[in-house]
């Protein structure tokens, strides 16, 4: 009942003409595809007017990696989501590990960001995952179970099935570590019962969530295989057309 959903994760990567380039070359390679997984890609914020363009009469969707939770105002350097919207964006990721981490985001600050990206008619790809000193110290599901209630808090039923969760245990971005299929589909049947408890059954089975961390082609089809994976958020594997289409490709 539930598609998959692969979508990549630029960070700071990719200027304007590499960022063209990489577009054209995920557009041209999807047609060749024959998979119902939704693709959506996430540029840094100056390349998606552009982005948004090329895409056109593709089926490739945009979104962007970050946005402030007021509507407007005096905030020197940040984006809204009606900007977002504006440009052509249909998801937006918050609450990052790396929004957390080196921004100091809290659980608090990422549901203002849900809320106010629901608001504005954009979906957020709401990020969680665990440390490996909390993984290893026993307080990984806790971890998880604050990041998800906080993160999520005041958001009705109907606004959630507008949202994808992505689970991306920290110690696996980036590190080439994944967490096996066994781990990971475990972290996620868990995510999926807290989220029958905090709302109810039938959200739990809609519920999109994507396993997200250290990703590639040679392992992404046991991941995305696993009961409770709907598919990826990729980071390094999605800065080249080939890995980021083999992934899609994956994801039947
Ligand atoms: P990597 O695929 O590079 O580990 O990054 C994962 C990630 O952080 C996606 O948001």
């Amino acid at each position: 009942m539930r598609n998959n959903v692969v979508a990549g994760n630029w960070k700071m990567n990719k200027n304007l003409s590499e960022a063209v380039a990489l577009i054209s070359d995920i557009k041209n390679g999807i047609n060749n595809l024959e998979v119902k997984t939704e693709a959506i890609i996430c540029p840094p914020f100056v390349v998606l007017e552009t982005a948004a363009t090329l895409l056109k009469e593709s089926n490739v969707k945009l979104g962007a990696q970050n946005m402030h939770f007021e509507e407007s105002g005096a905030f020197t350097g940040e984006v809204s989501a009606s900007m977002l919207k504006s440009v052509g964006c249909e998801y937006v990721i918050l609450g990052h590990s790396e929004r957390r981490a080196i921004f100091n985001e809290t659980n608090d600050v990422i549901n203002k960001k849900n809320k106010q990206a629901l608001k504005s008619d954009l979906k957020p790809i709401f990020c969680v995952g665990e440390t490996l000193e909390e993984r290893e110290n026993g307080t990984m599901k806790s971890v998880l179970e604050v990041q998800i209630t906080e993160g999520l808090a005041n958001i009705t039923e109907d606004e959630l099935s507008k949202i994808i969760v992505a689970y991306e245990p920290v110690w696996a971005i980036g590190t080439g570590k994944t967490a096996t299929p066994d781990q990971a589909q475990e972290v996620h049947y868990f995510i999926r019962s807290l989220i029958a408890n905090l709302y109810t059954q039938n959200a739990a089975e809609k519920l999109i969530i994507q396993y997200g961390g250290s990703v590639k082609p040679n392992n992404a089809a046991e991941l995305i295989s696993q009961p409770d994976i709907d598919g990826a958020l990729v980071g390094g594997a999605c800065l080249q057309a080939d890995s980021f289409l083999e992934i899609i490709k994956a994801g039947g």
